[in-house]
């Protein structure tokens, strides 16, 4: 069947990627950009982009009526350093654009949906390392408690209604071509374009600071492989593990390349979010399901990062 997508958020950090990979799959015509600010130059102008509050329930039900929308990627929201700032901002926005796209669904306005959690659904009683599929998860912060309750609403709307909707728990994304906003993992992104700039960078988590991370182009591959799959029986918020890694670490990947570059640690708010989060992410589930498999590891993002973060 012939797509006709819609990815609202796209002029994020994973929304831009995502919206040039699903115009180069599925044709530029065929995928429109959507957000509350215009992005990129490459975004702007490879294909349709269309202004659009996620939140206004209206506006999204015209744009789905109006452009015969089959498929929808829903990446508005706000990230975790930022949410503890504003909650009850963060909560509204995060809760109210997911509940009206599912409730769009559940009209019969398009046929499938993407829903992005994290793992900062799981909280400080979760295990650390390996964390499963299944588990405790009581997250602390309010961006985490958004993701849970997500799921929870989408695992409702697939049950209830039987709405094709698709998730999976984003490690932190490293990546160049639009930069993250207001969450723990930016640092990851930052050391990068630091790096290149001035040779050395201060981390605002501590060095030993380990959490689960993956390039873009695998977080990319993975979302677009999980909805081209057969219709799901159950519902499920897919655990991906890209790689484990702390400000240490990517400090010495950068080094092998630029050996004079130095890193200095001053931790603050966000060690507390990210100590609350796991350190390695179980994702046997995603492999025997759908054969996720990632192929980017640290040296190798590191080489493309330094090549493009200039
Ligand atoms: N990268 C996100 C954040 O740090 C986690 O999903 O908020």
């Amino acid at each position: 069947m012939k797509q006709h997508i819609l990815v609202i958020g796209a002029c994020g950090q994973i929304g831009t990627e995502l919206t040039l990979k699903l115009r180069q799959l599925f044709g530029n015509e065929n995928v429109i950009a959507s957000d509350i600010h215009p992005g990129n130059q490459e975004i702007m102008q490879s294909g349709l982009f269309l202004n659009l509050d996620a939140t206004d329930a209206t506006a999204v039900k015209e744009l789905l009526i109006s452009h015969k929308i089959t498929q929808v990627y829903m990446m508005a929201a706000m990230l975790s350093a930022t949410a503890e700032k504003i909650p009850m901002k963060a909560w509204d926005l995060n809760m109210t654009a997911l509940l009206n796209i599912l409730e769009l669904g559940r009209e019969g306005l398009y046929n499938q949906v993407f829903w992005p959690s994290s793992i900062g659904a799981f909280g400080p009683t979760s295990p650390k390392e390996h964390t499963p599929q299944n588990t405790l998860m009581s997250p602390t912060t309010v961006y985490g408690i958004s993701k849970y309750t997500g799921e929870l609403w989408c695992q409702y709307y697939a049950n209830r209604y039987g709405l094709d909707v698709r998730t999976v728990r984003y490690p932190g994304l490293i990546s160049y071509k639009a930069q993250p906003g207001g969450g723990t993992t930016d640092y990851a992104v930052e050391i990068y374009f630091e790096a290149l700039k001035a040779n050395k960078y201060t981390c605002f988590l501590s060095e030993n600071a380990t959490l689960p991370m993956m390039y873009m182009d695998d977080a990319i591959r993975a979302t677009y492989t999980l909805m081209a799959q057969p219709k799901m029986a159950v519902y499920k918020a897919y655990n991906i593990a890209g790689m484990s890694l702390n400000p240490k670490e990517m400090s010495k990947s950068i080094q092998k390349q630029l050996p004079d570059f130095s890193i200095s640690y001053q931790p603050d708010f966000r060690q507390a979010i990210a100590e609350s989060w796991p350190k390695s992410i179980d994702d046997s589930e995603a492999k025997a399901d759908w054969n996720w498999k990632p192929e980017f590891d640290l040296d190798r993002m590191t080489k493309v990062m330094l090549a493009h973060c200039k």
